[in-house]
């Protein structure tokens, strides 16, 4: 075939008469990438870890974080009765306490549970009668398990049922608080009112009504929220999460298709700001940290204009 100026044969010549000779060629190549890429995974490992939970790390040892919840619907509760303490109540608020509220508040309810260190403010001790900001009436704690307390890690608690709230409250009262102030009749209709619950039973002219909750999230992903705006960034991210699950559009699917941990991809997204004007930069921050902040490796076969696609929905909900 061609020769080149010096007579010798051109490489391509020379391969096409000896192709067993190309795999000499592109070995050294083959190691060089393959090499790269252990290391590369291998650099990786080492941040497992370190990022997002906040130094106060809670012992995932002895620890046993809330699972995540889907948003579901719970069963209607009817005030005036389980206004009145009894001993099932009272067991069934105890067991509700202690997978749910112990990390935090403790099991003496002197709020220095193993998660409680570096919360600002501290978790509620309901020992003493102090501090209360909606109170230790059973309303009281009713209005905080349902809204949550502004600016602090006390999130609200939507995925326990009306009934479980109700048994909550009872078992604080009964077990911690010393001389709980009792509700007036007032304060319970007004708490049944409020929260669309029912009252007198099963002849109450008031139909039980059953309830939405939007679902729930781990304590430790709560926590990275302890700064005064918690509880607006996890309202935010549930509200998210609940517009992404009912939206069939090209960039929820793409959402769906990218993420594996929505959770952590959208804490990722809501503690950034620098994206929010700049698409590369949304980009490189899913794709720099790639397995650790909730997006998977299919991000890699997203086209430029499906990369414009998840940018602008992603820029529209958060
Ligand atoms: C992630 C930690 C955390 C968890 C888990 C937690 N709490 Fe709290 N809780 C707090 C903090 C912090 C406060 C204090 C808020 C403040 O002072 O602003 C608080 C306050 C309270 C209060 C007092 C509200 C008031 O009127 O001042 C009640 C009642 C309460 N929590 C009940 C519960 C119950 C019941 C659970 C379990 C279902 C629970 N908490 C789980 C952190 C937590």
């Amino acid at each position: 075939m061609s020769n080149n100026v010096n007579g010798k044969k051109s490489l391509f010549a020379d391969l096409k008469e000896h192709p067993v000779k190309i795999l000499a060629l592109i070995y050294p190549y083959v190691l060089i990438i393959g090499v790269g890429i252990g290391l590369f995974y291998l650099s990786k490992t080492n941040q497992v870890g370190n990022n997002l939970i906040p130094p106060a790390a809670i012992d995932t040892t002895t620890f046993h974080d809330l699972p995540l919840i889907k948003p579901s619907t719970a069963p209607a509760a009817d005030v005036m009765t389980l206004s009145q303490p009894n001993d099932a109540l009272i067991a069934k608020g105890k067991e509700i306490y202690t997978t749910n509220c112990v990390a935090c508040h403790g099991a003496d309810g002197k709020g220095d549970g193993i998660a409680a260190g570096a919360l600002v403010p501290k978790p509620r001790n309901f020992t003493s009668l102090n501090g209360w900001i909606n109170g230790p009436k059973i309303s009281g704690i009713f209005k905080t398990l349902s809204e949550g307390i502004k600016g602090s890690a006390m999130v609200a608690f939507d995925v326990i049922s009306p009934k479980d709230k109700l048994a909550l409250a009872q078992y604080i009262r009964k077990t911690f608080v010393p001389n709980p102030p009792e509700d007036s009749k007032d304060d319970l209709t007004d708490l049944a009112q409020k929260y669309k619950l029912s009252v007198g039973g099963k002849n109450s002219e008031q139909p039980a009504q059953s309830q939405t909750n939007p679902g729930q999230i781990p304590i430790k992903d709560a926590m990275i929220f302890t700064e005064r705006e918690g509880n607006e960034k996890y309202e935010k991210i549930m509200d998210v999460l609940k517009q992404i699950s009912s939206d069939n559009g090209s960039g929820a699917n793409i959402f769906n298709n990218v993420v594996d941990d929505k959770l952590k991809a959208l804490t990722m997204l809501i503690s950034t700001d620098e994206w929010h004007n700049n698409e590369k930069v949304f980009v490189d921050l899913i794709v720099n940290e790639l397995g650790q902040d909730g997006f998977n490796d299919k991000v890699h076969f997203l086209s430029d204009s499906d990369w414009d696609t998840f940018y602008n929905y992603m820029s529209k909900l958060l």
